[in-house]
């Protein structure tokens, strides 16, 4: 049976880091609510994320709602049919944006920001209605916000919002705690817009010269989120989870 009665809502939590964290915290005891655009994505997870819950968890601990992040609409009546809960967890994101500035267009530009900083601070702001008074809200940025390799300026640059939107949102929202992830590499469906035969070697390719050398795997983050999510006494801080690569390459 379950050790918990709280409620984690995980947007983004029918792919990756996010169906991970769902996994983990259902272990845990959580009852977990987990949303994304596309439904046949929605229904595999909870496929998945029932099939795991089998052993131990409470009844009805898995459920799960189509939604889009970006619609202020859509929002209002996702949370609206949740109701209240505990915890917010939002790993969503726009896939794709590495480029030189030089071949930048508006339209990319406008597409990152749609995908990431706008439906964070909207999900954000819907959810306040019904999120714990004290509850708390994790969002995920990325280690792009710590490098200057060349090609990073759309994706360091809104992952670097999304995650001063953490520290700033921390000490706006208190009592509620407010944190992000940064991660690094993670094998994940993200990375879907690398062609298949090219997609290991890439991702090992990018992390052999950092300290623990290999992409991580999307438990590895799940961990954390559920620390931050755990940690009644952590607020305003961005963890970073990226087997090392802000340090810059090792070795050699
Ligand atoms: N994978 C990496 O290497 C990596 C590295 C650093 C940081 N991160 C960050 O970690 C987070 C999770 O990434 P991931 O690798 O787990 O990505 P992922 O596998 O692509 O999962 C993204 C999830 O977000 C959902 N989503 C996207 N846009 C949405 C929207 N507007 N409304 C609702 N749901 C939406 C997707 O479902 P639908 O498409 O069906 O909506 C999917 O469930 C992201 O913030 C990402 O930037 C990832």
């Amino acid at each position: 049976m379950s050790e918990h009665s709280e409620r984690v809502v995980v947007i983004g939590g029918t792919s990756g880091i996010g169906l991970a964290t769902a996994e983990l915290l259902l272990a845990r005891g959580y009852q977990v609510v987990v949303a994304g655009r596309d439904p046949q994505r929605l229904e595999s997870a909870l496929k998945r994320l029932n099939e795991g819950a089998a052993e131990g968890a409470a009844e009805g601990a898995v459920s799960g709602l189509t939604l889009d992040a970006a619609d202020e609409e859509q929002l209002a009546g996702f949370f609206a049919q949740v109701g209240p809960f505990d915890h917010l967890v939002i790993t969503l994101t726009a896939n794709g944006g590495v480029t030189a500035l030089t071949e930048l267009t508006a339209a990319e530009l406008r597409r990152h920001s749609e995908g990431k900083l706008i439906p964070h601070l909207l999900t954000v702001k819907a959810a306040l209605g019904t999120l714990r008074a004290d509850g708390s809200v994790t969002l995920l940025g990325a280690v792009s916000s710590q490098l200057s390799a060349p090609g990073l300026v759309v994706l360091g640059s809104s992952n670097a919002a999304v995650e001063t939107a953490a520290r700033i949102l921390a000490a706006e929202l208190a009592p509620r705690r407010v944190n992000a992830v940064s991660p690094g590499i993670i094998d994940t469906p993200w990375w879907d817009w690398v062609p298949s035969e090219a997609r290991a070697g890439a991702l090992s390719s990018s992390t052999a010269t950092t300290a623990i050398g290999r992409p991580g795997r999307p438990e590895e983050v799940a961990h954390a989120v559920a620390f931050l999510v755990e940690n009644t006494f952590t607020t305003g801080v961005v963890l970073p989870v990226d087997g090392g690569a802000r340090l810059g390459p090792i070795g050699g």
